[in-house]
This record gives C-alpha cells, structure tokens and sequence, in this order.
C-alpha cells in the first residue's frame, strides 16, 4: 500500500428531509448573505427552491438565486454569476442541484473570493487559487459526487474546452442529501448518474500501483457490485428509496477519494470522455461508457491478473484461464452497460461516426497538443488516444 494523505472536511446531512436542516446549518457556518445556484428549473418546478429560500429568509438570511446553469456548466455563465454575487456580497454559495449546478457554485465561489483574477485562470492553470468562499450542496441527482469531491469541471465555450480542476477548496462545507430528491430524475439522467458512479472507483481500480491494497480493493469492489445490484431495482421503481439511497450514498463515496486509498487514479476515461462532451455537449456519464469499453480491451494486456480479478469479484466469473477471464469480465461490463441503456460507441452515444481528422482533433486536445501524457495505467499518448477513439468509432 503506499503512503497516503486523506482530508474530506465535507459535513453531510443525510437522509429523509435532509433539506429542512439547511438554514440551521448554514448559520452555524456563519452564512448571512447566501448566494443560491441552480439549473434549468427542475427545483423551482418541484418546489425546492422555494421551500429553502422561505426557510433561509425566515431564519434572517439574505438570499439571491440564479438559475440557467446548464449541464456541461459553462464558463460564460460562471463569469455573470460571480458578477452577481460579489454585487450581492455573498458569502455563502449554496448549490441546489446535481454536479453541473455544484460545480458552477464552486466555481462562483472561486471567483467572488478573488474579484481581481478571471475565473478561468484556475482552470487553465495560470494562477493558482488560494481562497475561496464556502460552499453548501442540496443534492437533487446521484452521479458526479461533487458534493464532496476536490474536483470542478466547467466548459469554456468559446475553446469547447472542458476542463478540470482539483483543489482542496473545492470540498464543499456541507452536502444535503435526501435520497426522495432524486426521484424525480428523468430517466436518462439515472443511469448517466449510475454509470458515471461506477466510472468513478473502476477508474481507481485499475491503475499502475500494483502493490497489495486489499481493504481499498474490497470496498471498491464492493461499492460497484452495490451500485449494479441496486440500478437494477432502481431503473424498475425510481421510488424504491433504499436503492436509491444505496446509489446516492455510492456516489459520494466512489468520488471522495476513498476507493483510491494506497494507490491512485487514473482517470483515462474521463480524459477521452471529458473531450467527447466539450465538443459534441454529450451527457457525461454516456460519454464514459461511450468509450470504456475500448480503453479496456485496448489496455488489459498490461494487468491481465487484474482484470481477472475484477471480472471474479464483480461479475462471479470463475470459469476459464486467467485471459479468458479478463476478457469475459470487460465483455460483461459492457452488456451491462447496454442492459440499462447506456451508450459502448459513438452511434449509441448519439454523435455517428467521426472522421480521422476528428479523432485526431480529440486526441489532440486530450494531451494538450501531444505534448503530455494522461493516465497512468496505460499511459495515453495522442497516438494511444487515437487508437482507443477509432476503437469506439462505430
Ligand atoms: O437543470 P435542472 O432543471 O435542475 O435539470 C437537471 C439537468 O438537466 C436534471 N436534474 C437534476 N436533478 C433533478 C433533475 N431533474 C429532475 N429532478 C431532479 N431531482 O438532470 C440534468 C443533469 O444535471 P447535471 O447536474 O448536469 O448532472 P450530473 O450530476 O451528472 O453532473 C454532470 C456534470 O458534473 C461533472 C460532469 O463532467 C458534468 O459536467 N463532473 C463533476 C465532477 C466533480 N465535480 O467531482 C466529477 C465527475 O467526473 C464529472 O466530471
Ligand atoms: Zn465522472
């Protein structure tokens, strides 16, 4: 196992009614002037929002709300958010939403602690960001884990670049989540979620540490057969609030950082995936699934043991050579991920078939022009990426 440093300061109130603790919580922060972000309207048409400013105003807190944030939040929005909020001297942003909505609430936290900079500048990498506003997060979708996680992901329209950015001060402060929420969640946006779980502790499973880590194998291992289980029931009643409950608390564990412990991540799909959304806006958990398939059968040869032991403890596949294993074990993630309608390829993802030239523009941005090399256990070289993208181009 290797070293590790592990700090989720993140207070999470979970559980039926969660939602009615928000004004209390937020005071106990210190919060009188609250900034409230979300999305398309999903909460003002369930009657959420409205329920926690009557909450928030009655307790004396000040409240200001912007909605519109779209998914794949984008930059231009963020740049109007954090023009409002200073305006409206926040300083409290509270996201009510799903990863889209907390991710601009963070990134409208960066900006409004830092009225000087461009925003943009910590995405970039330009400067680096040492201050920000807390953040609260009233979850509505299971998928991202961003109600605890030290990432943001914000697309910059005018490049169509999405781009992350890991910081300690994107933990938020505090995570609301009531499962009865995410009931709501259209359909399609469910089994994004699930998926984009899953992807979160398979891209730690597989990675180039290969030292013993039994306990961090065992949860993940157990966090994925948990979330499979459970979409199952959850695809057939959206109401059964125990799977529900089981996915939403999965979410936020895939995405902490603890299915990492003594080792690291990886990250390949979500680098492909990442490009396949700031160019064609697709969904992200479709953009992943989109393209694991092709990572894996490209990669497995470097860790076959390890793949063998994913299909043993995930899927019970004992039959077979150690190779043959492997295989049968990505073969059957797949048919998993067509079982609950999720895309393998392009034309499932909905974009068709690309040109060479396109696959050569992803690659391209994917390792910032060639020049770098992402993931680590297959390291992905712009000719690597290319190789994977041609794999899903059907
Ligand atoms: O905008 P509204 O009207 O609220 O509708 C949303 C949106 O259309 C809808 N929705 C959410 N909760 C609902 C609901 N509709 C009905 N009832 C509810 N209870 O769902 C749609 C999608 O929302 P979005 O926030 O985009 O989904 P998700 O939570 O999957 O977030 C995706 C974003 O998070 C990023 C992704 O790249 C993507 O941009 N990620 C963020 C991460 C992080 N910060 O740690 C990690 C992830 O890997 C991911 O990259
Ligand atoms: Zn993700």
């Amino acid at each position: 196992m290797q070293a590790f440093n592990f700090k989720v300061p993140t207070e999470i109130v979970f559980g039926r009614g969660a939602e009615d603790n928000v004004a209390t919580k937020l005071s106990a922060y210190n919060a009188h002037r609250i900034f409230i972000v979300y999305g398309g309207g999903s909460i003002v048409k369930s009657g959420l929002l409205g329920k926690i400013e009557s909450q928030l105003q009655a307790a004396g807190l000040s409240t200001q709300a912007k909605g519109g944030v779209q998914p794949n939040p984008r930059l231009s929005w963020v740049r109007e958010a954090v023009k409002e909020a200073i305006a409206f001297k926040a300083d409290f942003i509270l996201a009510i939403g799903g990863g889209s909505v907390i991710d601009s609430a963070k990134a409208t936290a960066h900006g409004t602690a830092n009225p000087e900079i461009d925003v943009w500048s910590f995405w970039n990498g330009t400067v680096k960001l040492d201050k920000s506003l807390p953040v609260g997060a009233v979850l509505t979708l299971s998928a991202a884990g961003s109600e605890t996680s030290d990432s943001a992901v914000i697309t910059n329209e005018e490049t169509g670049k999405k781009a992350g950015l890991n910081t300690p001060f994107n933990r938020p402060a505090i995570a609301f989540m009531n499962p009865e929420l995410t009931f709501t969640v259209p359909k399609k946006q469910l089994v994004c979620g699930i998926a984009d779980i899953l992807m979160h502790t398979l891209e730690r499973y597989f990675t180039s540490v290969k030292e013993e880590n039994a306990l961090t194998d065992r949860i993940a291992e157990s966090l994925l057969t948990t979330v499979i289980d459970c979409s199952h029931r959850a695809i057939k009643d959206q109401t059964d609030y125990d799977a529900m409950s089981e996915i939403m608390y999965a979410g936020t564990i895939s995405h902490c950082g603890l299915t990492e412990l003594g080792r690291c991540k990886d990250f390949a799909c979500h680098k492909l995936g990442h490009e396949l959304s700031g160019r064609f806006d697709v969904t992200h958990g479709a953009s992943l699934t989109a393209v694991w398939g092709s990572w894996a059968r490209f990669v497995y040869q470097d860790d076959i043991p390890r793949f063998a032991q994913f299909a043993e403890k995930v899927w019970g596949i004992h039959e077979g050579t150690e190779e043959e294993r492997a295989k049968a074990g990505i073969e059957r993630t797949v048919a998993y991920f067509q079982e609950i309608d999720m895309p393998t390829n392009f034309t499932e993802l909905g974009i068709g078939v690309q040109d060479e030239t396109v696959l050569a523009e992803l690659a391209d941005s994917c390792t910032a022009g060639g020049t770098k090399v992402v993931a680590n256990f297959h390291p992905i070289d712009k000719a690597t990426a290319i190789a994977i993208y041609k794999l899903a181009n059907h």
